[in-house]
């Protein structure tokens, strides 16, 4: 499902005569796919904010990555980022992120949302063309944020849709603030989809992204955005995550 939500608009439609058309013209369960539009309106949110604020982005990184599309947008929109790193616990999705982001490869077949009982393989209808590569401009690693104290100085950071998957969202600011330059930008959004099995603590289930910061950080811009997710066929899933810009006041 996260390659659908992801993705969907390259790997899961079908080419007839040579022109990329969904699959049906009738609205239903097998021919909507949930679009990726959300990975767009953050690339586009991150330029504005970065324009307005004349941050110079050569270092980028995405937490909590997934398979990749926020990197994919992030570069089209942004020009002359030298390095990008996707940080993701998942090794399935860093597969998946290495294989869409940094080959040109035929990809294996690929799981489609079906029935709730899981589901179906299939060839890839098309693939996303690599992003622009010079040597070691791209990293995918497989980590937690935790992890990550060896990379420094990061002008952009994107954390999406992490927060309310993580055990304890109220210490991520800190591990965040450690790989951003000093004048980097923070773009932070959450559907604060809270559980149990992600954030045992419910004290930490907060409903406002802004609650995380002390008052050494400034809001550079704030909205609210959909982000789409189908578990299966029948089943659409239409969050609204809170989006906000943060960075840390001059000294
Ligand atoms: C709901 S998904 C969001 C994926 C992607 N950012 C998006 O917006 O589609 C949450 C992601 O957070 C990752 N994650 C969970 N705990 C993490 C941690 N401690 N550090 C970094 N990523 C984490 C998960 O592996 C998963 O890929």
């Amino acid at each position: 499902m996260y390659l659908e939500a992801g993705w969907s608009d390259f790997l899961f439609v079908q080419p007839i005569s040579g022109i990329a058309v969904q699959s049906e013209t009738t609205p239903g369960p097998h021919s909507e796919l949930v679009k990726p539009v959300f990975f767009q309106e953050i690339a586009g949110l991150a330029k504005n904010w970065t324009d307005a604020i004349a941050l110079d982005v050569r270092r980028v990184c995405d937490i909590g990555g997934g398979t990749g599309r926020a990197i994919y947008e992030l570069d089209l929109q942004i020009s002359g980022i030298d390095k990008l790193a996707l940080v993701e616990p998942s090794a399935t999705f860093c597969n998946w992120a290495a294989m869409l982001l940094a080959s040109e490869s035929k990809l294996p077949d690929l799981p489609k949302v079906d029935t709730a009982v899981g589901p179906i393989y299939v060839p890839a209808s098309g693939r996303p063309a690599p992003i622009p590569l010079a040597a070691d401009r791209l990293k995918i690693l497989n980590r937690n944020l935790e992890e990550c104290v060896d990379l420094k100085n990061f002008d952009l950071v994107t954390c999406l849709n992490v927060v309310d998957r993580h055990h304890r969202p109220e210490d991520m600011i800190f591990y965040i603030k450690e790989i951003m330059s000093p004048d980097g930008l923070l773009i932070l959004s959450s559907p604060f989809d809270f559980d149990q099995s992600s954030t045992p603590d419910e004290n930490s289930w907060i409903n406002d992204l802004d609650s995380l910061f002390d008052n050494s950080w400034e809001t550079i811009g704030e909205t609210e955005l959909f982000y789409e997710f189908r578990p299966f066929n029948r089943k659409w899933t239409r969050y609204s995550s809170q989006v906000l810009g943060k960075r840390r006041k001059a000294t």
